[in-house]
């Protein structure tokens, strides 16, 4: 849904409204004429000169997102083209609002074009248009997800992020084949070496002139564009064919910088994307088969679907080069994570402070794009023992999300979180103001959380 902005000084005889009420207000909407249906804490009514929709806030800001994506429902069932917001504004309602009307535009013969034009009062103005440039870089992060393999491989990858950098200025400096194999980026290497396209590293920079911190904040984002699992080939139904949802870690941290950039932050943020398709041929890496990484360790890769440790293991080591205050991770890293806590919130580890833990945590349930903490003894790390080289890509039986975050602490030399969003990157039944497919999970949150840093 395209939805239009536009601000007045005071918004006259509306054709349609919402209409927000404040969540300690009376519901004086009782008394309007012609309700047509009550929907929890919405309201419809249509009292022949327009229609109105009525929304009581709560005091949560989760519970007014999701009312936000509620009257958004209303308004499409209702087909309203124009509608004006009145009341009291709240900018988790409106967020929830136009989170929820997200569409992925697809591939029709003839394009849907639906457009909604929203008016507010003028003096919400700034405060609208922060939650738009907000919601912006959750759509653009939905829409990196959403697009298949077949249109948005590792060089199309490239290309979008370099359009977003002019627009929203960020600096995208980009690491091609040859620059890999000098930075002896072996497992980056690895993956991409049964494929015709060659691999790369996108490395973002948002640098203001007076930064509040002294060493950068370093994102990480897994950039498979497509996983088939390699010579460990995936089943195809419900395991390969949602696979072109494994850049959502760079779609994430893509999505971040946008957010950050385009908001202006104080924060000095650099973002490490390897981004590389894993798939199939005969120049495939085998199971078996001994790699050495940027760091100098040594893997053997006893699971060529266990790839996203692989590339995000020269990206950690590359971090190291930079001095960081703080290095974070996303991916949609294992399967293992998705079983243990399913699609509501990501899998949480890593070896920083508990008041980083508690801060991440705390914006989670703020932003309502949760985290769950993992144990992250140092038992789990014997499952990665290997008879030939320093280690091997894959843990046990159980407890696999944690094995996984196990092999990258091997890379890491900082304060380090590693977010697994192999559940909430994508959505196959979306809900609330989360539409099914790409989610933009972690633009919000990491938003958020870096600038309270
Ligand atoms: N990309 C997958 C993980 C995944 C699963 C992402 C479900 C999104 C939804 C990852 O590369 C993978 O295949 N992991 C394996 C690791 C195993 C071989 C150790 C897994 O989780 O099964
Ligand atoms: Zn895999
Ligand atoms: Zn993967």
């Amino acid at each position: 849904m395209l939805l239009k902005y536009e601000y007045l000084k005071k918004i006259k005889n509306p054709s349609s409204e919402i209409f927000v009420l404040g969540s300690e207000a009376q519901p004086i909407y009782k008394s309007r004429p012609l309700v047509e249906s009550i929907k929890e804490s919405v309201l419809v009514f249509n009292d022949f000169e327009r229609v109105g929709i009525v929304a009581q806030l709560k005091g949560d800001p989760e519970k007014n997102r999701k009312l936000g994506a509620q009257v958004y429902q209303q308004v499409l069932a209702l087909k309203l083209v124009q509608v004006s917001f009145n009341g009291e504004f709240n900018a988790e309602l409106l967020l929830g609002f136009i989170l929820a009307a997200y569409e992925f535009e697809g591939y029709y013969k003839s394009p849907k074009k639906k457009k909604i034009n929203l008016t507010f009062d003028l003096e919400n103005k700034k405060n609208v248009e922060k939650i738009v440039a907000l919601c912006s870089s959750v759509y653009w992060s939905r829409d990196l997800v959403n697009q298949p393999f077949n249109k948005l491989g590792t060089r199309e990858m490239v290309d979008q992020i370099s359009a977003r950098a002019n627009q929203s200025n960020f600096k995208l400096t980009v690491w091609d084949k040859a620059r890999l194999k000098k930075e002896n980026c072996g497992g980056i290497l690895a993956v991409n070496q049964a494929s015709k396209v060659d691999p790369a590293l996108a490395i973002l920079e948002h640098k203001p002139k007076k930064p509040s911190n002294k060493k950068p904040i370093v994102l990480v984002g897994k950039g498979i564009v497509y996983d088939t699992g390699g010579l460990s080939l995936k089943p195809t139904p419900n395991s390969m064919d949602m696979m072109k949802c494994d850049m959502g870690g760079l779609a994430c941290m893509a999505g971040t910088m946008d957010a950050l950039a385009v908001s202006k932050s104080d924060k000095w943020v650099i973002c490490l994307l390897p981004i590389t398709d894993n798939v199939i041929s005969n120049t495939a890496i085998a199971p078996g088969d001994v790699i050495t990484m940027r760091s100098g360790h040594t893997v053997e890769v006893m699971n060529t679907d266990a790839e996203g440790r692989l590339i995000l293991a020269d990206a950690l080591d590359i971090a190291k080069d930079y001095k960081p205050q703080l290095v974070i991770d996303a991916a949609t890293l294992t399967g293992s994570a998705v079983a243990a806590i399913g699609d509501l919130g990501a899998v949480l580890m890593g070896n920083a402070d508990s008041k980083t833990f508690h801060l991440i945590s705390k914006v989670g349930d703020q932003t309502g794009e949760r985290v769950a903490r993992f144990p992250f003894w140092d038992e789990y790390s014997e499952q990665l023992k290997s008879p030939i080289a320093d280690l091997k890509n894959l843990g046990g039986p159980t407890a696999g999300s944690i094995t996984a975050g196990k092999f990258l602490e091997h890379f890491v030399g900082y304060d380090w979180l590693h977010l697994d969003i192999a559940g909430p990157g994508y959505l196959k039944q979306g809900r609330h103001y989360t539409p099914t497919g790409g989610t933009g999970y972690g633009v919000r949150l990491l938003t958020s959380f870096i600038n309270e840093l």
